[in-house]
């Protein structure tokens, strides 16, 4: 199990009642990823046509970008169920045999966090992915047999945030698509903004809006969070959600201009005063900060990386001019040398 960060804190990854009113419920609700729908749509459409369902999709990404979203969608749009479970979840070959043969056929299994399977359980799956049979070995030494139990066809979704743990066999088994989510534009999370707002009844200025999209990481489950978080606030002070109040809620909560917490700001800071700068690797970083490795290289560098604070070299992690600028440090005469 992974520790709970001061990230998860500030932004929580379960989804609560509230969030899955805010889910899309159809390809046409659902903003942004453009080019990640307009394949699924093609994959979708064929595999229906031919009565097929379709082969094996991957998405990963950063936390919050829409990755389950989709799989509830794909699942909606076949007109089958859901199975969602976890990597963590399945401990055991006979967890995952008593997934896929309760599958009847159109269910779609969704498995988050698919980079943290056994290699044993990866091995069972190969198969059932490819030729639609589970192989058991039952038994151990000489008296050991394999039993082969049929399965109804199925599409299995997966998703992860660290596509680079999945080994080779693994990947190449998702025929359907191995799709990255991409951070969101600012447009495309003002739209999230506005249309949430609309289901929770909120009423929000234009300012209001522009100001929670400017510091949402580009991620919609943070533009979600942030929005409930600021309406609250409004609400309390008996206010409309200007410009100014979203600013000062968001300010509240440690969420600065650029949508950085207070994490991300020391990362910032420690990686420029204890490492002069970098490169510095994750682990050292994460000790620094006693923080999970995973979660600083999970959650906090994907958008650092996104916003050109800080750049990956051979040697590590090394803080660009612009974070130098943002924490109100001086830039060291050698920076170039650095990011080369
Ligand atoms: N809520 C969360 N993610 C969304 C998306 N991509 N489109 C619409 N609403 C959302």
């Amino acid at each position: 199990m992974s520790s709970t960060s001061e990230e998860e804190k500030f932004i929580p990854r379960n989804d609560t009642f509230l969030d899955q009113t805010l889910r899309p419920s159809s390809f046409d609700e659902y903003i942004g990823q453009d080019t990640v729908k307009s394949n699924l749509h093609i994959l979708l459409s064929a595999a229906k046509e031919r009565g097929n369902p379709p082969e094996h999709i991957l998405f990963y990404g950063p936390p919050g970008l829409g990755k389950t979203t989709l799989a509830h969608l794909i699942a909606k749009e076949l007109g089958g169920n859901l199975r969602s479970t976890s990597g963590p979840a399945i401990e055991r070959v006979g967890d995952l045999a008593a997934l896929l043969t309760n599958l009847v056929p159109g269910d779609v299994l969704f498995i988050d966090e698919i980079h943290r399977l056994s290699r044993t359980i990866e091995e069972v799956l190969y198969p059932a992915m490819e030729s639609g049979a589970l192989n058991i070995i039952i038994g151990k030494g000489p008296s050991a047999r394999t039993l082969e139990l049929p399965l109804p066809p199925f599409t299995l979704i997966a998703a992860t945030t660290r596509v680079a743990d999945l080994s080779a066999p693994l990947r190449s088994r998702f025929s359907g698509g191995v799709f990255r989510l991409e951070f969101y534009s600012e447009d495309n999370i003002a739209d999230i903004v506005r249309r949430s707002a609309g289901i929770l009844g909120v009423d929000i200025e234009e300012g209001g809006v522009r100001e929670i999209a400017k510091r949402s990481r580009a991620t919609p489950r943070t533009a979600n969070y942030l929005l409930k978080r600021a309406r609250d606030f409004a609400q309390l002070k008996r206010l409309p959600l200007s410009e100014t109040i979203v600013a000062d809620a968001l300010g509240l909560l440690e969420v600065d201009a650029l949508g950085l917490t207070p994490i991300d700001r020391k990362l910032l800071i420690a990686l420029i005063e204890r490492f002069n700068g970098g490169p510095a690797g994750v682990a050292a970083l994460g000790a620094a900060l006693s923080e999970e490795p995973t979660t600083i290289s999970e959650v906090h560098e994907p958008f650092l990386l996104q916003l050109g604070l800080i750049e990956r070299t051979p040697r590590g992690r090394v803080a660009t001019a612009a974070a130098y600028a943002h924490v109100g440090r001086t830039p060291p005469a050698n920076l170039n040398e650095k990011l080369l």
